[in-house]
């Protein structure tokens, strides 16, 4: 009798040890196992403050660049994992390898290139100036003896310190872009300079707090947008080719239309590559 009850009990144990053995396998991901072609979830990061590429709604991360990234993620055969990381922490991510692809309005230089890997252009953007209505700066020039807000670490900030100079106090840094408009609307700054669609749209959507839009083509160059990954990716090929699958088959044009309610100049981009 006794001896039947440990038999039963092992077995119940050995049961339960296959039970789990197989919910390991299952929620460890394809990646593991060598022999299969399924690919693993890759980790997309983002800093979604930066609305309307990438901003939170209702606890949801949205924008275009979100909605992108999906369709190429999707075209391209790879399942995503799109996580809220703020700005700073994309770059730390993948040089580290931790992330798999930064996606966040990020703008293709020579300096970032030198570190990191970028899939072809997707976006075409510029530096413009938000200030308040009835202000005195018409240009670049004009906010030599002003101060100025930006997000740390973007080329924002990087032109306004070549007009300013490099360690001017007159430029002030913030972790996002949301609080260097904060920063704007509480009169601590004279201006903001950040990326023409962003602010646009911020001061359309926010009509009370009067701010206005200043274009200088003089001083901001052109910039292109791009999926950021780790130096010498092996995933870069496959996102390149599915954008520009999602270029030509007209699903780009579809997410650009939904965002920006034109259409994309999609040969423009192609141009680039
Ligand atoms: N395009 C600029 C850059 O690459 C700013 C991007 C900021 N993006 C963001 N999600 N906050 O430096």
């Amino acid at each position: 009798m006794k001896k039947a009850k440990y038999l039963v009990t092992f077995l119940v144990m050995a049961f339960m040890l296959i039970l789990t053995a197989c919910g390991t396998s299952e929620t460890s991901g394809n990646g593991s196992d060598d022999s299969s072609d399924e690919k693993k979830t890759l980790r997309v990061v983002t800093d979604a403050a930066y609305a309307p590429f990438e901003y939170q709604d209702k606890g949801e991360i949205v924008g275009f660049d979100i909605d992108l990234i999906k369709a190429v993620a999707k075209e391209a055969g790879y399942e995503i994992d799109i996580a809220h990381t703020g700005w700073d922490p994309i770059f730390v991510e993948l040089e580290k390898k931790i992330a798999d692809i930064g996606i966040s309005s990020i703008t293709i230089n020579d300096d970032r290139k030198k570190t990191y890997d970028f899939s072809v252009p997707y976006f075409l953007s510029t530096n413009k100036i938000m200030v308040p209505e009835g202000s005195p700066i018409k240009s670049a020039e004009d906010l030599k003896d002003k101060t100025v807000a930006v997000q740390n670490a973007t080329t924002g900030q990087e032109a306004v310190e070549g007009l300013l100079g490099k360690n001017s106090d007159q430029i002030k840094k913030f972790e996002n872009n949301n609080l260097a408009i904060m920063e704007l609307k509480a009169g601590g700054a004279d201006a903001v300079v950040a990326d023409n669609t962003v602010i646009e749209e911020y001061a359309k959507n926010n009509p009370n707090d009067k701010f206005v839009i200043i274009e200088d083509k003089d001083a901001f160059a052109q910039e292109f947008y791009g999926l950021m990954f780790s130096k010498g990716s092996k995933i870069k090929a496959d996102f390149d080719k599915a954008l520009n699958e999602v270029f030509d088959n007209g699903t780009y044009a579809k997410i650009y239309n939904k965002w920006f309610k034109v259409d994309p100049d999609v040969q423009l981009l192609k141009d680039q590559q």
